[in-house]
């Protein structure tokens, strides 16, 4: 069962399917990855230490990290003729769209992708292949819009380090990542990985239950990411805090998000499960004080401005009564800006992160002896037409 759908007070509602993943407790802000609190993950373990615990339901020993290590540093390459692919695309081009493209296309170059889900070594080639080449495909996404030369990952590098490699290096000298940074977006990864049936994981199920192969539900669940309600939100929150400008206006758009005659909505705040602060935008706050202060960003004027927002929403009694608290996108847009990523690459980030999560929720729902193909149904509210149809003209 890829969900139960029930007809409650006029809307269908996902009544969700069994997993052993990922637990979320709204009300107490509460998020165990495979049981353990993402607090502890994110303040002991790395994303790959994560990726590994989701894949598999117990973190790595030392030797299993070892070989899962030398695994994905085999795989971070890609075709050269898929590095070719990104030649087709405008330089223009919203680089989650070039993601889409990308990453449905990856299923072209390997074939492992089509063979049986039921092979658990495929399986395992599936995740192991995408999760080392996300970091490439992502950081190529950037450098091609740009028009900066591509750059080959380095196995001397961790897995972050590699992808600000990646990124922001150039071949005329070595990269000397900041670890301070690579920390931070490591951690940005981590809380990231994974979020139980939010909308682009429900896309990868229910486009995985008809038996699609895995990257092409990968895709699918990039473009559902890619809408302002979900991972475009931190793009989304930066245009709002530029186009707000400055703290005196404020107030301005707070009251624009009270009215209900208003279509805007404040960025980063708000969240569809959690009623309590989301305990990843508690991590992400303390990243983005450590951030601000290791690249002497704490005086500066935006961050002032969200930090400044964020007082005045928490404060405020139609967000207190709403419980409407900032979610984990409006900190990571913040931090990503000041470590100097683009706002229009920030969802393709959250793409590279939760690519761990969709993979493991559609091994999880094809590995369901009752999985069957998800046909949600829908409730009628045209007008039926009785009797003949009137005569039709000829072509
Ligand atoms: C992500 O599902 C996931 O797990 C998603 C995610 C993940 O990891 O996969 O956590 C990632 O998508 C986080 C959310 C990022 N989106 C944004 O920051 C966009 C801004 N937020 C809103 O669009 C909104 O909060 C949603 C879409 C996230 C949730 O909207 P809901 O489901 O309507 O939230 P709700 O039912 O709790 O809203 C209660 C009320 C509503 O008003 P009423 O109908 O009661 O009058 O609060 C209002 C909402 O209209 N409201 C807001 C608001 N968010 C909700 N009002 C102003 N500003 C906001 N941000």
């Amino acid at each position: 069962k890829t969900g139960l759908f029930t007809y409650d007070a006029g809307f269908l509602s996902t009544a969700s399917c069994k997993s052993k993943i990922t637990f979320i407790d709204g009300d107490k802000g509460e998020l165990l990855y495979r049981g353990y609190p993402i607090e502890e993950l994110a303040e002991h373990c790395n994303f790959l230490d994560v990726a590994y615990l989701l894949k598999h339901g117990d973190l790595p020993t030392s030797e299993q990290k070892i070989d899962f290590v030398k695994i994905i540093k085999r795989h971070t390459m890609i075709h050269e003729q898929m590095a070719k692919f990104y030649q087709g695309f405008r330089r223009d081009a919203h680089p989650m769209a070039v993601m889409v493209g990308v990453v449905g296309a990856l299923s072209a170059f390997y074939h492992e992708a089509e063979e049986g889900f039921l092979d658990p070594k495929a399986r395992n080639v599936n995740f192991n292949r995408i999760v080392a080449k996300m970091p490439t495909i992502v950081a190529l996404a950037y450098r091609y819009s740009r028009g900066k030369p591509f750059m080959y990952p380095r196995n001397d590098l961790g897995y972050t380090a590699n992808f600000m490699h990646m990124m922001f290096g150039t071949p005329c000298e070595e990269y000397v990542p900041n670890p301070v940074i690579v920390h931070a977006l490591d951690t940005i990864f981590t809380l990231h990985a994974d979020h139980e049936q939010n909308a682009s994981t429900s896309t990868v199920r229910l486009a995985g239950s008809s038996g699609a192969n895995p990257y092409a539900c990968i895709s699918a669940g990039i473009g559902c990411l890619w809408g302002p309600a979900h991972g475009g939100a931190n793009e989304a929150c930066l245009k709002m805090l530029a186009e707000i400008g400055d703290v005196s206006r404020v107030p301005e758009y707070i009251k624009r998000a009270k009215d209900k005659n208003d279509s805007f909505k404040l960025m980063g705040f708000g969240h569809r499960v959690y009623k309590n602060f989301d305990p990843r935008a508690k991590i992400m706050r303390k990243i983005c004080d450590d951030v601000l202060r290791e690249l002497g960003l704490e005086n500066d004027p935006l961050f002032k401005l969200a930090k400044e927002l964020e007082r005045i929403a928490l404060e405020d009694d139609y967000f207190v009564e709403k419980k409407l608290y900032p979610n984990v996108d409006f900190y990571s847009g913040i931090v990503q800006k000041a470590i100097g990523i683009p706002t229009e690459m920030f969802t393709c980030i959250f793409a590279l992160a939760r690519t761990v999560g969709w993979m493991v929720q559609w091994e999880e729902m094809v590995m369901d002896p009752e999985y069957k193909i998800g046909r949600p149904r829908q409730v009628y509210v045209g007008e039926p037409r009785r009797g003949v149809p009137p005569t039709r003209r000829p072509e």
